[in-house]
């Protein structure tokens, strides 16, 4: 078996937020020691509720955020101290696409300009010429049109502006792509054309993916593995469809619980579990198991520490329902 792509150590990532006149600075610990590795040419589905810490994970492996703890290699090599010629050839190999397609295009630049500033930023390529040519290639493998490139992102729909989006992110040929939550703007009638030509790429470019998403059901199509976040933690991982047949971990439960299913005999056989109580704040986590607060198979032990993550067959699980020690 190959070495993985990339792989995440413990990762932390906290950030300190100012306080009021009379209020304390604070600490939000938005990703509190994660670990999972990714295969080359794999999607990795990251899965949670808003603001368990997906985006944040994905921004610390772009290199945006700054991990206060733990450590994050591709390729073998740990990223938070490369410098120099291995951060640029970094720059290149990992990229990110973004969840909001009207936000993350400069409307003051042509499509053309917007998928060639890469290439200008990294000199590929000698001639203006060549990186014009690699514009139009571009524009193709995304599915737009030649003559579309002298025209404003303000001139297209969602679907088209994400494609232009990825178009650029295509540009300087990476080997590893975030998409953090790519299709959730998106209508439900574009969103299933945006995840094939995603997987086309793949296919044809060999690259590997981290894909966040809301919910499981959405990635579950997309990635070959599945990792779930609760606050900051990660509590479940593992193959696709054994994650969506099987959950383990009750947060994993409570969520695939929440999918409407389309055939009403099984959605009135399957069981809906509802999650009591809020979600608690980053800045002051639960002690012991962070879900421990909401989970409906919580004991005392549970408040105490936190749980180990275990091996059940091929999944990984932080749960003590599962810890035969
Ligand atoms: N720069 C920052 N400064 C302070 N807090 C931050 C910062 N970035 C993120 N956070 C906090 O960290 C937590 C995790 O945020 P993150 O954006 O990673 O969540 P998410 O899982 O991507 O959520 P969503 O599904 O809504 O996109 C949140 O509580 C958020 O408010
Ligand atoms: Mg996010």
């Amino acid at each position: 078996m190959s070495d993985p792509i990339l792989t995440i150590e413990n990762l932390k990532v906290h950030f300190q937020i100012a306080g009021g006149l009379f209020t304390k600075k604070q600490i939000v610990k938005a990703v509190d020691g994660i670990s999972f590795s990714i295969m080359p040419k794999e999607t990795f589905g990251l899965v949670g509720e808003s603001g368990c810490g997906k985006s944040t994970t994905g921004r610390a492996i772009v290199k945006i955020n700054q991990p206060t703890d733990g450590k994050i290699f591709f390729e073998g090599r740990d990223i938070t101290k490369i410098k120099g010629a291995e951060l640029r050839q970094f720059r290149k190999d990992v990229q990110m696409i973004f969840q909001d397609p009207y936000a993350s295009l400069n409307p003051r630049m042509t499509v053309g300009e917007i998928i060639r500033e890469p290439m200008d930023i990294h000199n590929i390529f000698k001639t203006k010429q060549e990186r014009e040519n690699r514009v139009r290639e571009l524009l193709e493998i995304v599915g737009l049109k030649p003559d579309h490139i002298r025209r404003y992102p303000h001139e297209f729909s969602g679907g088209q502006r994400q494609r232009i989006g990825i178009a650029r992110t295509l540009a300087l040929n990476p080997k590893f792509v975030v998409c953090d939550e790519p299709i959730s703007a998106l209508d439900v009638s574009i969103q299933a054309q945006v995840i094939n030509l995603l997987e086309d790429i793949q296919e044809e470019m060999g690259i590997s993916y981290l894909f966040i998403a809301h919910d499981l059901s959405m990635v579950k199509h997309i990635s070959d593995r599945i990792g779930v976040m609760y606050l900051g933690n990660l509590v479940e991982v593992g193959e696709s469809d054994d994650v969506y047949r099987r959950p383990l971990h009750p947060y994993t439960q409570a969520l695939l619980s929440s999918v409407p299913i389309p055939d009403p005999k099984t959605a009135r056989e399957k069981k809906r579990i509802v999650l009591e109580g809020e979600l608690p704040s980053p800045i002051d986590p639960p002690s012991g198991c962070v879900f421990r607060t909401r989970c409906p198979s919580a004991t005392e032990k549970c408040a105490q520490s936190k749980p180990p993550t275990v091996k059940v067959g091929n999944r990984l699980v932080a749960c003590f329902l599962y810890d035969e020690n």
